[in-house]
């Protein structure tokens, strides 16, 4: 009686071995963008060697050359080059980075770095979407193109960056500055973008520059009794009400619809610092000698950045009320040969056109472009001149980029494979000059 019980236990055992082994082996283009999610590759500790060894393996797989610099040692950016039949034509870039932020693990449904993927298709991981989605689509697209005898006229470069979510000082800033960028002669750039809710994909023209202002004001000290002219607070008060103002004119515009919120130049209050400290918190009857503020503010590339130092000059912090100021600025508005860092996404840019066909060659729609409201490394190439949209094909995706459960559904990651097989087989085909572009 006890052998069949027996030889059951058995043939189950073997039916789970054999499911297991399969699954291990199985290498669908899902399972290589679940491989690449599981590097951990967040800051402040994130690993670069392991997932540009994958990267470099995948490449190769596909018959993609590449190279490794090392602009900053242990902090690589990956070369991937599939040459077109005429290099001498300048080439098309696509990049992601490498890095990602943090992820809260115990506030996640499924491991941060797991990439579990769940029986309705949705691949949980930070990076899902921002932005190692893209990083293994451009790869993917390519292996199909290959397989289906395309050949590109153009060469065509994917990039892997270190650093960009920490700034990309060590990473793209370094690299887009080498002799080894130049070299490549990129004619149309690609990056990151961000997912949609909705059905139509998004696309970014510009990336907005941040500037981080603190004012200082300096006046007489007295008692906190006296009534008195040019005191510290006073004088520092009278810049935060016109710094309101202006903020309530620029907000206006977007609450009237006449502006979207990355269109507009955005200053927001993030610290005051004044005050005589006590044992019990601040001493009261004293008006301090100094108060400081500090600013984010964040200017399109259509603003006007002289006009903007003056405001902050003349009006924010003027010398003649005892007032100094510091802007530090986080990147240039305007590219090297002094023209807003904007891609034009009109037909005087031949790469627009090219792109946007390519997208509705596939079903897709576009949204109106958009001005990024934060920074990527976009604005790295852009200062070159270079052409270059953000895009990440996600539709319908909630835009859970940094957020708690990031994920993305395999259909969506399916889709996007799609996208750039067509936006990559178009352009680098372009036969025309780029410098149409200027
Ligand atoms: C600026 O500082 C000087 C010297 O402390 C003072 O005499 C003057 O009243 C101050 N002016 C204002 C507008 O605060
Ligand atoms: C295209 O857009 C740019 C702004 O990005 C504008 O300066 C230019 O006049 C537009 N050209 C055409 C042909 O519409
Ligand atoms: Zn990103």
């Amino acid at each position: 009686m006890a052998s069949p019980p027996l030889l059951w236990t058995l043939f189950l055992f073997f039916i789970i071995i054999s499911l297991q082994s399969h699954g291990e082996e199985e290498d669908t283009p899902i399972t290589r963008f679940q491989q690449y999610l599981r590097f951990k590759t967040a800051h402040p500790n994130p690993n670069y060697a392991a997932p540009v060894r994958f990267l470099v393996d995948q490449a190769r797989s596909i018959g993609l050359s590449t190279r490794t610099f090392e602009f900053v040692s242990g902090k690589p950016v990956l070369l991937v080059t599939w040459l077109g039949s005429n290099p001498k034509l300048p080439s098309i870039l696509f990049n992601s980075h490498l890095d990602s932020v943090p992820a809260e693990a115990e506030k996640w449904i499924h491991p941060p770095f797991s990439a579990h993927r769940t029986v309705d298709g949705h691949i949980y991981a930070r990076g899902a979407q921002d932005d190692k989605c893209i990083g293994v689509q451009y790869l993917e697209s390519i292996r199909n193109l290959k397989s289906r005898g395309f050949s590109p006229l153009r060469t065509v470069h994917i990039s892997y960056v270190p650093e960009e979510e920490i700034g990309g000082f060590d990473g793209m800033e370094k690299f887009a500055a080498s002799s080894e960028f130049t070299e490549l002669n990129v004619g149309f750039a690609m990056d990151e973008g961000q997912a949609s809710p909705g059905d139509e994909f998004r696309v970014f023209y510009a990336d907005r520059t941040p500037w981080n202002l603190v004012i200082r004001a300096e006046g007489i000290p007295g008692h906190g009794a006296k009534l008195y002219d040019n005191g510290a607070m006073e004088n520092l008060m009278k810049s935060v009400e016109l710094i309101s103002k202006f903020r309530e004119t620029q907000f206006d515009f977007v609450k009237a619809g006449k502006a979207a919120n990355s269109e507009v130049i955005s200053v927001n209050p993030v610290y005051l610092k004044a005050g005589t400290p006590s044992n019990t918190g601040f001493v009261m009857n004293m008006q301090p000698s100094e108060a400081e503020a500090g600013y984010d503010l964040r200017l399109p590339p259509m603003a006007d950045p002289d006009a903007m130092k003056k405001r902050i000059a003349e009006e924010w912090a003027p010398a003649i009320r005892n007032m100094t100021y510091t802007i530090i600025a986080k990147g240039k508005l305007r590219d090297h040969l002094g023209r807003p860092m904007m891609t034009p996404t009109n037909d005087s840019n031949p790469w627009w056109s090219i792109f946007k066909r390519a997208v509705e060659a596939t079903g897709g729609k576009l949204a109106k472009p958009e001005i990024l409201a934060s920074t990527t490394d976009a604005r790295y190439i852009r200062a070159f001149g270079i052409p270059l949209l953000g895009f990440s094909p996600m539709i319908n995706t909630p835009i859970l980029l940094h957020d708690h459960n990031e994920f993305l559904k395999d259909t969506m990651f399916m889709k996007g494979i799609e996208v750039y097989e067509s936006v990559i087989s178009a352009l680098s085909s372009f036969e025309g000059v780029s410098d149409q572009v200027i």
